[in-house]
């Protein structure tokens, strides 16, 4: 098939609700251009830009952007204060953009280790976007999945201290309530770009039944077709959550 014919190819009827993205690659990228880490994460923000779009075009309801995890704290500081300011900048300059298209901005991570400047940044942006409803899209950052089920484990943890949660009663609705995701349904459609096929530490919880899509595409590089591209993937795959082919009437 023609790489443009991925979009109208795509069944409307058949979206993923949720959307995840692994955006990986920017430092090859950029080593690739003889250029610095830094020079490729400031390219990929087109790449944000793009996807973001296309993504609220088409119809899909929620957009998560692994955008900084717990273990990137442990790169050169450098790069991670040029992260955080490219952070700061992307969203002031984008928030015009996110409330003409009526996005949604949320955050989900251990946001309060962020800079002050960038915590403030991002609550601005979510509290002037929380009405917005065409799409929410939302940024891991300072986020890792096992920090996430450490967190919902101790708050669990202290409604049974308080007596008012027994422990028989724990259940999956109990763990997804606990969880930073909780007002957020589980992904249908996972991707990584860069060809590394690793989750990373990534919404272990939430991703037990979701597709996987792996392309070798560096983030810098990552266009509307490539996001069409990995829907119309999605979209031959048969889902059967553990049943057979005749049970899902296949
Ligand atoms: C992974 O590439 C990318 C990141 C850790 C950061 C992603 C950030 C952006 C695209 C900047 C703007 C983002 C938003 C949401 C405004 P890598 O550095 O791990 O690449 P490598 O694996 O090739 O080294």
């Amino acid at each position: 098939m023609n790489i443009n014919d991925f979009q109208s190819e795509i069944d409307p009827e058949k979206l993923p609700q949720h959307i995840a993205i692994i955006m990986d690659g920017n430092g090859r990228w950029a080593k690739s251009q003889g250029q610095n880490r830094l020079y490729g994460h400031h390219n990929g923000v087109q790449a944000v830009r793009d996807t973001v779009e296309a993504a609220a075009e088409i119809g899909i309801k929620y957009l998560t952007l692994y955008a900084f995890s717990t273990e990137n704290w442990n790169r050169p500081q450098a790069e991670v204060e040029g992260l955080m300011s490219l952070l700061v900048a992307t969203i002031k300059g984008e928030l015009p953009t996110l409330q003409k298209n009526k996005i949604r901005l949320q955050t989900i991570g251990d946001t309060q280790s962020l800079p002050e400047q960038t915590r403030q940044e991002l609550q601005e942006a979510i509290n002037a976007t929380e009405h917005n409803d065409r799409m929410t899209l939302i940024l891991a950052l300072s986020y890792s999945s096992k920090w996430e089920i450490v967190q919902a484990t101790q708050r669990i943890a202290e409604q049974v201290k308080l007596g008012l949660l027994a422990p028989a009663d724990i259940n999956e609705a109990t763990i997804n309530a606990a969880l930073s995701t909780q007002n957020i349904p589980d992904p249908e459609l996972l991707i990584r770009t860069s060809g590394e096929t690793r989750i990373s530490n990534f919404l272990l919880w939430q991703i037990a039944y979701t597709e996987l899509y792996f392309t070798p595409i560096f983030w810098p590089d990552f266009r509307k077709v490539d996001l069409w591209q990995a829907i119309w993937d999605y979209q031959q795959r048969e889902r059967r959550f553990g049943m057979t082919g005749e049970q899902i009437g296949s």
